[in-house]
């Protein structure tokens, strides 16, 4: 990504349903949904989720939705960043925007959960937690066991309280 890229955070439509999709299967990493997964996703929580462009094509996204039972806390489903555009920024970007976004709407905390092989997206979230002087905690969420494949257990990685005057 050039110094003079454009990028641009937008909320997602359904029409950008099939580029997550396919950002999704790239990424190598992230467990796969359906197509239809990620159009119903656009249409029923993009309040909630993010897409960045980069020259006007698409280039990262995040996913994520205010728990039913704890409305105030945003629950990060998927993030994926193109090999091309990574390390540089762009997913921490991407949760600053709708940490930001949302907070005006009362929100406090943001979860995630990580597999404990995926260094890039711990150290994005830790990152996270930094920049916005918040505490981390870091428990199990989904233990090994409960997956009926080979899929590793998922540490949930709760961070808040957010205060946006604390985002740097
Ligand atoms: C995880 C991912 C979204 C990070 O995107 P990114 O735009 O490169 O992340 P950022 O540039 O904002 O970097 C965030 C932090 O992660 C670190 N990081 C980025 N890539 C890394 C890598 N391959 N290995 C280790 N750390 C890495 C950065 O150094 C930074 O930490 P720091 O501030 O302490 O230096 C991207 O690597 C990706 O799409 N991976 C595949 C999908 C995935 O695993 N998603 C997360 C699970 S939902």
């Amino acid at each position: 990504m050039t110094d003079s890229a454009e990028i641009q955070f937008r909320t997602p439509t359904v029409t950008d349903g099939p580029a997550m999709w396919q950002m999704a299967v790239d990424s190598a990493t992230l467990d796969v949904n359906s197509p239809y997964a990620y159009l119903l996703w656009c249409r029923d929580f993009a309040a909630t989720s993010v897409i960045a462009e980069v020259n006007g094509a698409p280039a990262g996204f995040v996913t994520g939705y205010l728990r039913p039972q704890q409305p105030q806390t945003l629950m990060v489903w998927q993030v994926a960043v193109n090999a091309g555009h990574r390390g540089v920024g762009l997913a921490g970007r991407m949760l600053d925007h709708l940490a930001t976004a949302l907070h005006t709407d009362g929100l406090t905390h943001l979860e995630t959960s990580i597999t404990p092989d995926n260094d890039a997206s711990r150290r994005l979230f830790a990152a996270f937690a930094r920049r916005w002087d918040a505490a981390l905690h870091c428990s199990e969420l989904f233990g090994a066991g409960l997956f009926p494949d080979s899929h590793l257990a998922e540490d949930l990685f709760r961070i808040g309280p957010l205060r946006v005057e604390n985002c740097r």
